[in-house]
């Protein structure tokens, strides 16, 4: 179990949750998303602290330092940020 901060939102725990995405949906963030298939980039945001695993092969490609929360899992307790 992860503790995932976001920031200006609120945090929440992340369990056994297919993507993090769905973690935070969940959990009622109003996180922005469209494919949840890595080919979009809407969910794309800012990865303040900790770490994440892929869990899809992604099309879309994120800068540095961003990911895709409908294509990974954290690994660690993580703080991300709405871009
Ligand atoms: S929702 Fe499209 S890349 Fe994540």
């Amino acid at each position: 179990m992860h503790k995932i901060t976001v920031v200006g939102q609120g945090e929440c725990e992340f369990e056994d949750q297919f993507t993090l995405l769905e973690c935070l949906d969940e959990a009622g963030f109003d996180m922005p998303y469209s494919c949840r298939g890595g080919n979009c980039g809407a969910c794309e945001v800012r990865l303040l602290s900790g770490k994440v695993e892929n869990i899809q092969d992604t099309v879309y490609e994120t800068d540095e330092a961003h990911i895709l929360t409908c294509s990974v899992i954290p690994i660690s307790d993580i703080k991300i940020e709405l871009i």
